[in-house]
Formats: C-alpha cells, structure tokens, sequence
C-alpha cells in the first residue's frame, strides 16, 4: 500500500463513522492513519471505541473557552502536534470557522446524512420523511464557511418508504455512511481529488451505466 494519509478524526458522540474508517484502515481498505481523535464532548462514546484501538484521543470540551476561536486554536494546535494532513469530521456538533479552515485550506471533510444541497443543518432524517421525499442519503464534502454547503466529493442515495421515520431512515442512511466516508478517505490518500471551484473530481471513477431508479415501485 502507498504512504498513508495522517488524518485526525473530530467527533462529538457515537462514533460509529470513526468505527466505519477505523475498520477500514485495519482491513487495509484505506491508506490512513489516525494520528489523532479530539472529541468536544467528554463523554463522547467514540473515545472508547479510539482507546480500544489504541488510537490518541483527547478531549477539547468548547465549554472551557469564551470564544469559538480560542476553542479552535486549540483543536488546531493538537492536530498540527500531530502531523494532521485531513480533518475528517464525524458527527462532531461544532460549526467551524475561518480561523479554523484557514489553517487546513480544503483539508477539512464533512459527513451529512441527507442529499444536500436539500436538507442542510440538523435533525435532517426526520425531516426529509415529515417533506416526502422518494430518496434520501448522505453526502461526503468538503467544508467551507457556510453550514453543509462546500464542494460535494461523493453521495449515496437510499429509498425512503411509507412506513419510515426518522429513526429507520437515519438507519438506512447511516449504513451507507459507513460505506462511502471510508472511501472517500482512501481516495483522498491516494491523491486522486481534484476541486475545481464547487466541482470535484475523482480521477478514475467509473460511470455507471444505471442512470435510472424510481421509487415508489408499483
Ligand atoms: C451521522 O449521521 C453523520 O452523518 C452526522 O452525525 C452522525 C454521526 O454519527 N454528521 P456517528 O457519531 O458517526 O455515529
């Protein structure tokens, strides 16, 4: 395998994404290293599941500090002690600033468990059931200044049913979540994704001859 990629891994709960890219790397599926996990939340569950792996995990709690980028600085300076090449955020509950991007400029990814541009912000899985929707999924980005709004690097779209709720749809999603954010990591050690402007490439990727999927089927 080529060299790995040091990424660092910000979480505020579960951690079940963390999981999904942590197997991936011991499985050899993703030439990466997690170099560092920094959760907000003390009591997040995803610190066990890094200690387990022996994986450095600190806790940065953003109740310490009065402003958001004495908070970042922080965060910032525990990645950069590590050598952290990608920021990869998984259900990590802060909002990022400049300050922040700045000292990783389009090296800091996002997970979101909805096909964005539609359904930005939180509590998105409910939401797309309570709108109708025939699809959902999750989406792979980038992150800029805005809330879920940089450059999309991969999706993944699940059917919604009429007997779903949030609850079984944020399932289904988060299945396909822990599909694709492993991927993407691995592309992105590879160094094969290229932005340009809101559009980002992935040299080598196929095209599916499948275009089409209709839902409701009858
Ligand atoms: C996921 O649904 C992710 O899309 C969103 O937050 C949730 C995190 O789940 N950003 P986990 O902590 O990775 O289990």
């Amino acid at each position: 395998m080529e060299e790995s990629l040091n990424i660092g891994v910000l979480i505020s709960g579960r951690g079940s994404n963390l999981q999904a890219i942590i197997d991936g790397i011991e499985q050899g599926k993703v030439a990466a290293k997690i170099s560092l996990v920094v959760s907000n939340n003390p009591d997040a569950y995803g610190l066990e599941r890094a200690r387990k792996h022996g994986i450095p995990a600190v806790v940065v709690d953003h109740r310490m500090y009065s402003t958001r980028q004495e908070f970042e600085t922080v965060v910032i300076e525990r990645l950069n002690e590590k050598g952290v090449e990608l920021v990869v955020l998984a259900g990590f509950m802060r909002v990022l600033t400049e300050h922040f991007l700045k000292a990783f400029p389009l090296r800091v990814i996002n997970i979101h468990p909805a096909l964005l541009p539609s359904f930005p912000g939180v509590g998105v899985q409910a939401k797309a059931v309570d709108y109708g929707v025939r699809f959902s999924g999750c989406t792979v980005h980038f992150v800029n200044e805005g809330v879920d709004t940089g450059p999309i690097i991969a999706q993944a779209v699940v059917p919604v049913y009429p007997t779903d709720t949030g609850e079984i749809l944020a399932d289904r999603i988060l299945k396909m979540e822990h599909q694709i954010y492993p991927k993407v990591i691995h592309w992105i050690a590879e160094r094969r994704v290229r932005v340009e402007g809101r559009r980002v490439f992935v040299e080598g990727a196929k095209m599916d001859e499948e275009i089409a999927h209709i839902e409701p089927v009858a």
